[in-house]
């Protein structure tokens, strides 16, 4: 088997990877050169032809994205999503701590290719340190006449700001990220219109993720069809993955979309096996709103297609959270109950009220007190929100159900023993204290 040299991750380990002239010397800035002697189109046909699928969750097609906006570019808007929120997720994080540049040179040629004159970069309070390294890299690029006006000495101009988040999973949608950036609550947009056609100041914009971003400059570099020389056909390019949970070496990853779950906790070159004394029980391989693998079916592939095999939402972010045999499937359920039902925003009834019931079962179940038809109920509940049942404006809920239902479906044996060894007396004391 060929031996995959880093892409993405090929300047990780190079000292100083965060200056420009170390970017340079290492090629950096050569494709936003070469893009901006393309026309527009160029590009989006490029980057159609390569299948560069969306990597903030949802794989959808890149260029296909650009090509939705209007056919008059002149008042288009670039948004870069950086606010990483799904948990265990910390691709975008590498990205910009380690090789700002790579993002901002994408970020350039997906302006260009969109015709927009100012982009934004959206990133997460949390990340405070990154945010400096990438303002520290925007300043060095404006230095040097690669961001503001006539860039490059071409006649293309454009302006790039820094906008921090104020923490909320849900701005990470990208009409709540659009919300925001506009100064208001963080409030998902009900769609359509969709951000190409009216998005940020009520302008066509286009929001795309880090690493999506970061995938561009190599394509205009190398061409689609090196990039889609790089795995399946439907989910080509190079990929970030991450792994976290009790393995040896936690960590992100890049790999074709090749590899199974089980590489990504084995591999030397990758988790290293999981630490001595621990088995693997079951593993949230795509952050965590993509639901849960058993220990049987770590052969998932990690790709865009197969997680749907395995009752899965999708690939989602990519990022595996191991968890092991010691661990109570009951906690890991109210633990993801609790996520969801603190970050609803709150607008959809659907939403509000579910992730809160689901939080309360869950909860109920975890401290010793659940009835077996809790189950059924968070099923139920489960099956009765989310924005493709079309009950709800933005994804979250869909996150929160396939958790939930995958736990409660593949662990039910395991949950409903639980439950049955309940000491009644403790069942009684406990719900008293919650209702
Ligand atoms: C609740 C929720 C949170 C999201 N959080 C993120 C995020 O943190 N980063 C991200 O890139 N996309 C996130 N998304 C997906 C965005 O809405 C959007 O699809 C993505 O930024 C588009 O970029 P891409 O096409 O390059 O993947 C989230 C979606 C939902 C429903
Ligand atoms: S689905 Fe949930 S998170 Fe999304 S807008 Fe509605 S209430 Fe808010």
């Amino acid at each position: 088997m060929a031996v995959f040299e880093p892409v993405l991750l090929r300047n990780r380990d190079v000292e100083d990877s965060t200056s420009l002239s170390v970017y340079e010397s290492r090629g950096g800035y050569g494709a936003a050169r070469k893009a901006l002697k393309m026309t527009p189109v160029e590009i989006i046909e490029e980057v159609k032809k390569a299948n560069l699928r969306g990597r903030g969750g949802a794989g959808f097609p890149a260029g296909v994205k650009w090509g939705f906006l209007p056919k008059d570019r002149t008042r288009t808007l670039l948004c870069v999503n950086a606010d990483e929120s799904e948990p265990p997720t910390f691709c975008n994080r590498v990205l910009m701590e380690t090789d700002p540049h790579q993002l901002i040179e994408g970020t350039i040629i997906a302006a260009y290719a969109t015709q927009s004159q100012i982009a934004y970069i959206y990133i997460r309070v949390e990340f405070h340190e990154q945010f400096h390294i990438l303002q520290r890299a925007v300043d060095e690029a404006y230095a040097k006449g690669y961001l503001g006006k006539r860039i490059f000495g071409s006649d293309y101009s454009l302006e790039c700001y820094l906008h921090r988040g104020a923490g909320a999973y849900v701005c990470g949608e990208e009409t709540g990220l659009i919300e925001s950036l506009e100064g208001k609550r963080g409030w998902p947009r009900i769609k359509p219109p969709f951000p190409a056609v009216e998005g940020l100041f009520r302008r066509p914009t286009v929001v795309n993720n880090v690493e999506t971003l970061c995938c561009v400059p190599h394509i205009i570099e190398r061409g689609a069809d090196w990039f889609t020389g790089i795995g399946p056909p439907h989910s080509t390019g190079p990929k970030l993955f991450c792994i976290s949970g009790p393995v040896k070496r936690p960590g992100c990853y890049e790999a074709p979309m090749t590899i199974t779950v089980r590489d990504l906790i084995e591999r030397e070159d990758m988790g290293g096996g999981m630490l001595p004394g621990k088995k693997v029980k079951a593993v949230l391989p795509g952050g965590v709103s993509m639901g849960i693998l058993t220990a049987d079916e770590l052969d998932m592939k990690m790709d865009f297609e197969d997680p749907r095999k395995y009752a899965l939402l999708g690939l989602g972010t990519a990022a595996a959270v191991v968890i092991d045999d010691a661990t109570d499937m009951r906690m890991v359920l109210r633990n993801m109950a609790r996520f969801y039902g603190t970050e609803s925003c709150g607008q959809c009834t659907q939403c509000r009220e579910g992730t809160a019931w689901m939080h309360k079962i869950a909860t109920r179940i975890a401290m010793g007190a659940g009835r077996i038809e809790d189950l059924d109920i968070l099923l139920e509940t489960a099956r009765n929100m989310g924005m493709m049942p079309g009950l709800s404006i933005c994804g979250l809920p869909d996150g929160a159900t396939y958790p939930i239902e995958t736990i409660v479906n593949k662990f039910r044996g395991e949950l409903e023993a639980a439950i049955r060894a309940q000491a009644p007396e403790r069942a009684k004391t406990v719900l008293s204290v919650l209702n």
